[in-house]
């Protein structure tokens, strides 16, 4: 009987795995969204204290990961529009910034301007991580891909891996952002209630269960299609792979003590700074991989 229930759960799994090949990436989806979304993004990552959470794991990794002989490239980079660039440009010997979005990309040009950065960005493109062709293989030593836009690609996840390890030297490394399902899912639950008086509770059994936000199973209002992943997703993306995984971290922990929370902590300057050193630290802590708003894994390829 036991042998029976399992060889149902795993075909029921199989089943929803299989679906799941079935969602086709549409570049227009994300780049019509990031188009709209203009100056919002270069606020991302300040306007809110999660935001801060987010920026300062990320900085951190970027700080330990690239140094000032590298050369390297941002993928996905426009929205938060710039808000990494600037500081990439800074560790690194050279730069190449880019995002599907013209919208985002010209942002980040006219931010970088502002900043008195533009000259040291040695290109700003338009590229989608699903396909670099034009960018010659063994290219750069970093390619930094964070904030989520492998979330948008569906079946071309795997290809754009492979084409974001294809663009890096050997012993290049590749840092590598997503929003992460069980964060999402906790962080959110109370839109995933509301929503699940829309759509029912097999959609919202689809959601937990697959991650996908998808038209067909679970169209929400704002046509955010996205595949929020898991540990064991990334960890799949990466297996077989030339890779060895140099680290893994979730960013944004302490978001669950919600912003009202975390502004009144940020008013203790010295409590505030404890806090980013902690966020920082126990992001690293296994257990807490798949528990913030991002997973961000550093391989470096083989
Ligand atoms: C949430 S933003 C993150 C931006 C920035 N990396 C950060 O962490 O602040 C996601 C970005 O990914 C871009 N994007 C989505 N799909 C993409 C694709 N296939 N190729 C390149 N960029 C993509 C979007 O245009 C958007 O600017």
């Amino acid at each position: 009987m036991v042998t029976l229930a399992i060889f149902v759960i795993k075909t029921l799994q199989d089943f929803i795995i299989r679906g799941e090949m079935n969602m086709k990436y549409n570049a227009e989806i994300p780049r019509a969204r990031y188009d709209k979304f203009g100056n919002r993004e270069w606020e991302r990552l300040e306007k809110d204290r999660l935001g801060e959470l987010l920026y300062h794991v990320h900085l951190d990794i970027l700080k330990r990961y690239i140094s000032s002989s590298d050369q390297v490239i941002e993928l996905g980079a426009g929205a938060g529009a710039g808000r990494f660039t600037k500081d990439i440009v800074n560790m690194s010997k050279s730069l190449v910034t880019s995002d599907l979005s013209p919208v985002q990309i010209e942002i980040n040009k006219r931010k970088m301007e502002e900043l008195g950065l533009v000259d040291k960005v040695q290109d700003f493109k338009i590229l989608d991580i699903s396909n670099l062709e034009g960018i010659p293989d063994n290219t750069y030593d970093v390619a930094v891909c964070i904030g989520g836009p492998i979330n948008y690609l569906f079946d071309k996840e795997e290809s754009a891996i492979n084409e974001m390890l294809r663009v890096l030297k050997s012993q290049g490394k590749l840092i590598l952002g997503s929003l992460s399902l069980v964060g999402a899912l906790t962080y959110y639950l109370d839109g995933v209630i509301y929503e699940k008086g829309m759509f029912g509770i097999d959609a919202t059994e689809w959601i937990f269960t697959t991650g996908i936000q998808d038209e067909e199973h679970y169209p929400v209002e704002n046509k955010h299609y996205v595949h929020m992943m898991t540990s064991k997703d990334l960890d799949a993306l990466f297996q077989g792979k030339p890779v060895k995984i140099l680290e893994k971290s979730s960013a944004g922990l302490f978001m669950h003590s919600q912003e009202e929370t975390l502004t009144r902590a940020k008013q203790d300057s010295e409590f505030w700074e404890l806090l980013i050193r902690k966020e920082i630290e126990f992001t690293k802590l296994p257990g807490t991989l798949d528990c913030g708003m991002n997973i961000i894994y550093v391989v470096e390829k083989l």
